[in-house]
């Protein structure tokens, strides 16, 4: 699974390379066009952005929140409804952000040892400032909606100093776990945008902000697999293609299932739970459908073998490979009506 410094110094050399750098290029080029500073960007004082009692639109969307669409959060009274909501929000939002802060840290950590005139060091340093940038708006979103949100688990947070190292130890694993991260977020987001429900204007705000920066940072790691993959040796791409269903499903679940805080909190009943992650046929497919695009790319990267099959298929993440990137899967409750 290494890729030494000779391979990575004999990559510079060949025509791939330049294409890849060019693509760089315009990535970096885009992140310097068209970026969002919270502080500039989102009227946080607007009365429109107020966080105020009893607002019906904290209350989770039925059709892409898996808990808004659960029978026994609808049939709560009203108050509660908001109360979860605004909670459920405001922890998926210091979640993110958690997440972001890891994944700064091991892009800094990825571009040290980079050489002079890199592209990728140039690229993974615009994405940095705009992860920065994404924490700063998902911490003010938190502040103002639930400032009693943890985020993450206690063993996520118990593990958060290690990963980062991984993205000079096993870049591509790094990479892999950036897109663990990513896709899950960006595919709830794009979810919630597209179907139009309506939800509460700083929500609204932040995610349109998020996806369009994300499309990018999914762009280039994307990337950055399909150059790194090929140059493995087979037995690394072997336990990497093992690893990548494994990361995928273990980082989606520490991103979008609450922690316990959560169901204390709000006596959420165990059935609900286990209906939501992953119990029943319609929640399995939500979570399958979160991976049709990294599935595509275990796929264009040779790691979609027997073993690596079975694998997804144990982490309960099989399913047919997208076609192109985001491209929205139409069996799906949301996108059914
Ligand atoms: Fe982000
Ligand atoms: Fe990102």
């Amino acid at each position: 699974m290494t890729t030494t410094s000779t391979t990575t110094r004999s990559i510079d050399t060949d025509a791939e390379t330049e294409q890849y750098n060019e693509t760089l290029q315009l990535l970096s080029e885009g992140s310097v066009h068209k970026h969002f500073d919270p502080y500039v960007d989102i009227d946080w004082e607007s009365p429109a952005f107020a966080v105020t009692a009893n607002d019906r639109r904290w209350i989770l969307p039925a059709k892409t929140d898996p808990i808004g669409g659960h029978p026994w959060y609808r049939a709560l009274p009203e108050d509660q409804q908001i109360a979860i909501g605004m909670w459920r929000q405001a922890n998926v939002a210091k979640v993110g952000l958690q997440f972001e802060n890891i994944l700064i840290r091991g892009m800094m950590q990825y571009v040290f040892s980079l050489p002079n005139g890199s592209a990728e060091a140039r690229y993974c340093t615009h994405e940095s400032i705009e992860e920065c940038n994404h924490t700063l708006m998902f911490q003010e979103m938190v502040n103002r909606v639930d400032a009693d949100a943890p985020g993450m688990s206690r063993p996520m947070k118990i593990l958060s100093p290690i990963i980062p190292l991984f993205a000079t130890l096993l870049p591509e694993l790094f990479f892999v776990g950036v897109l663990a991260g990513e896709e899950p977020i960006d595919h709830i987001q794009k979810g919630i945008l597209r179907s139009g429900e309506e939800i509460h204007p700083i929500m609204q705000g932040v995610m349109a902000i998020h996806v369009a920066e994300e499309a990018r940072h999914i762009s280039f790691a994307h990337q950055l697999l399909r150059r790194r993959v090929p140059k493995m040796s087979r037995i690394g791409r072997f336990f990497l293609s093992l690893a990548f269903p494994i990361t995928m499903r273990i980082l989606c679940d520490v991103i979008v299932i609450p922690p316990k805080k959560f169901w204390q909190k709000f006596e959420i009943p165990k059935y609900v739970k286990d209906d939501l992650f992953w119990g029943t046929d319609e929640s399995q497919h939500t979570l399958q459908d979160y991976f049709g695009d990294v599935r595509m790319l275990a796929t264009e990267t040779k790691m979609m073998n027997r073993a690596a099959k079975l694998m997804w298929t144990a982490c309960g993440i099989d399913g047919k490979a997208s076609r192109f990137r985001s491209e929205p899967d139409r069996s799906s409750s949301q996108f059914a009506a």
